[in-house]
């Protein structure tokens, strides 16, 4: 083999080695965070403050299942499953609704709608059955008072 052409070679399969050791670290699981404020850009009015998510919590101690909240429709079915990748909900629930259009079977309600349903459905659903439940009446309880 002549020298000129293992060197590039050797260029070449390091190169590719760096290609992968990136492309695995890329791929790595995400973290699942403890907790989470939930403060979304491009609302039309910003009228409320952030909320705060005891995310762990959730799930350890009021032991609420990752697919409760979590999901990937596929012919209507949730195929999201603990350990996939997860997208923040607005990449899928548009932040801004045009005005007078309907949602259509199948269709990602806007983002406002959506955590508002995740979140409060279940809490009150939970309070029907008198169960240890969070808010869903008192706005003030998720969301912390705006800084002016
Ligand atoms: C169970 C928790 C919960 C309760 C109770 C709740 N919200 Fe929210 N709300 C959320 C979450 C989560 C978001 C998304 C926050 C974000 O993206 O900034 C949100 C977003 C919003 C937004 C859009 C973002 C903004 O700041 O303008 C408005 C408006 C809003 N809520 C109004 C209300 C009002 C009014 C009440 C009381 C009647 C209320 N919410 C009660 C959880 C809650
Ligand atoms: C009570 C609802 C709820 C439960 C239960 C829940 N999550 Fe989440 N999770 C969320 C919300 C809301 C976000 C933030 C999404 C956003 O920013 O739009 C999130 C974010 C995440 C993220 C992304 C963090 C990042 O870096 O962006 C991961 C990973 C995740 N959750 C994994 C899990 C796993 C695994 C479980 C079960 C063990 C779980 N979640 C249970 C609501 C929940
Ligand atoms: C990959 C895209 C995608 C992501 C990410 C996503 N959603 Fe959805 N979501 C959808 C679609 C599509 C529908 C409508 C499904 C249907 O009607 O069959 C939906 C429906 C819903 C519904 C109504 C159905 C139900 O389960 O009660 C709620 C509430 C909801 N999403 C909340 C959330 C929240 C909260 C997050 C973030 C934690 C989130 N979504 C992340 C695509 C997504
Ligand atoms: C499927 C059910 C379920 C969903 C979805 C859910 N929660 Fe809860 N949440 C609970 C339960 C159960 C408790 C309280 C249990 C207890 O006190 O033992 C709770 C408690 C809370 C509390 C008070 C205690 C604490 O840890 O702060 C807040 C605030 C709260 N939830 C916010 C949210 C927000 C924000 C979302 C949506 C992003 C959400 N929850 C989604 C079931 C749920």
């Amino acid at each position: 083999m002549n020298k000129r052409f293992l060197t590039i070679l050797i260029v070449a399969l390091t190169g590719m080695l760096f290609l992968s050791v990136a492309a695995l670290t890329f791929a790595a699981k995400q973290d699942v965070p403890d907790e989470i404020t939930l403060q979304n850009k491009g609302y039309k009015k910003d009228k409320k403050g952030p909320v705060k998510l005891t995310h762990k919590k959730h799930s350890v101690e009021f032991k609420i299942a990752c697919v409760d909240c979590h999901h990937v429709y596929k012919d209507g079915k949730n195929v999201w499953k603990e350990g996939d990748h997860v997208d923040k909900c607005s990449k899928c629930h548009p932040v801004l609704w045009e005005k007078g259009k309907k949602k259509k079977k199948g269709e990602a309600m806007k983002l406002q709608n959506a955590y508002h349903k995740n979140c409060k459905n279940c809490h009150k659903a939970l309070a029907k059955e008198n169960k240890p439940t969070g808010p869903f009446k008192k706005c003030n309880k998720c969301h912390e008072k705006k800084k002016k």
